[in-house]
């Protein structure tokens, strides 16, 4: 299909910017419609060097609010979804579950409504793409990966939410016929992360000559891709994936969180022009995460077999790159971190 009115939501945060501006710039017969409501986590600064653009619009809404989602589908005359707004941080899950029950279960309920209402039973070329995690998998021992067959086994309430919101999106393709498809990613990380999340966190930390909060004895391991990776398998996989399919998407890149922030250390060091070691010290043991997954292990196997897709970095290009690009935009750090920023980080690293 030539031309496409495509809404994808949570456009403003993390993930959503990245795959908005590759869509934007890689597709200008499509309009992109970015519906974000600009939680904490919503920026509009991600996205300063594509709003001009003639193939984007910014729409300010809560995918909650279902009117407001209906009017915006017939005003745009929307024929895809790609849906990632959400509450996306395991920490704030644990002192608020309300708020990702309501914007992660409801929310996704209300878009999926939205779009049964708007294709009124005309499914051709249309599609409902729900951007998942792999925490919906649960927790894995030493050995083996999450196949898109896992059975699912949430532990946090932000988890819980996603793997309902999953759910949700399988209920409406089986029992509506709603041409859907998911995709399960594992930890991204990148430019334009809220620094909630641990490597923007720990790399302003650093900077910063402040303590590095390590969670337990810091042996949890994470599988981490590059933001830019994800955006490019959404692409693959909204262009070439199987209705009512489900593709996990991961790097094979397992990292010890105590091992990756050596790494990050070392690196930001360097860059910073520091002695070798100088930051060493701000490692800081604290509280365990209740209900800390121990292992997150993406099998992507099916993604690169059927659909072609494979990462584009290695992980030491990535994070170095990563690194790089925060200690070029401090402003953007700095005007993140001022205000509110502030309460949330004394109250969360109290103790
Ligand atoms: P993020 O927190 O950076 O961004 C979320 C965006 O959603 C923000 O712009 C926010 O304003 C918007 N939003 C929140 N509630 C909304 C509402 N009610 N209405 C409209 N917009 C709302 O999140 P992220 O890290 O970019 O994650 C994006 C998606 O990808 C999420 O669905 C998340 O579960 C999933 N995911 C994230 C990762 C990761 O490592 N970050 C990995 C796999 C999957
Ligand atoms: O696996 C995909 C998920 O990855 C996404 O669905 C989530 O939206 C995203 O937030 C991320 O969840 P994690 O909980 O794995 O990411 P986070 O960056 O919060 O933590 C990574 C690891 O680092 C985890 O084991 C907890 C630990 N950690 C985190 C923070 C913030 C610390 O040790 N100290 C910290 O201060």
């Amino acid at each position: 299909m030539k031309n496409r009115n495509i809404l994808v939501t949570g456009g403003a945060g993390f993930i959503g910017s990245h795959l908005v501006r590759l869509l934007v710039n890689k597709y200008p017969d499509y309009h992109i419609v970015n519906m974000d409501v600009l939680t904490y986590a919503g920026n509009l600064a991600n996205l300063k060097d594509i709003e001009a653009k003639d193939n984007y619009t910014f729409v300010k809404c809560d995918i909650c609010d279902f009117e407001q989602v209906k009017a915006v589908f017939a005003t745009h005359n929307i024929d895809s979804v790609i849906h990632l707004a959400a509450e996306s941080h395991v920490d704030r899950s644990i002192k608020d579950p309300f708020s990702f029950a309501q914007t992660n279960i409801m929310g996704t309920l209300s878009l999926l409504q939205a779009a049964k209402f708007a294709w009124d039973g005309d499914f051709k070329d249309k599609l409902f793409y729900h951007v998942s995690t792999d925490e919906v998998y649960g927790s894995l021992g030493d050995e083996g990966f999450f196949l898109e067959t896992t059975a699912y086994d949430p532990h946090s309430p932000y988890s819980a939410s996603k793997a309902s919101s999953d759910h949700f999106v399988r209920a409406f393709h089986d029992t509506y016929g709603l041409p859907t498809v998911i995709s399960n990613c594992s930890n991204n990380y990148g430019s334009y992360q809220f620094p909630e999340k641990l490597i923007p966190l720990f790399i302003n930390n650093i900077c910063n000559n402040k303590p590095l909060p390590v969670y337990g004895k810091g042996e949890n391991v994470r599988d981490w891709l590059f933001v830019n990776d994800h955006a490019s398998a959404i692409d693959v996989i909204f262009h070439k994936g199987k209705l009512g399919d489900t593709y996990n998407i991961g790097g094979f890149n397992e990292w010890k969180n105590i091992d990756l922030i050596k790494v990050l250390i070392e690196t930001t060091d360097r860059l910073l022009g520091r002695e070798k070691g100088a930051s060493d010290q701000l490692i800081t043991y604290v509280t365990d995460r209740a209900g800390h997954d121990m292992r997150y292990a993406i099998d992507a196997t099916k993604l690169k077999d059927e659909l072609g897709w494979e990462p584009s970095l290695q992980f030491e290009e990535g994070i170095e790159k990563t690194v790089q690009w925060y200690l070029d935009n401090k402003q953007w750090m700095e005007h993140i971190t001022s205000g509110a920023y502030e309460d949330y980080y004394n109250e969360m690293y109290k103790n």
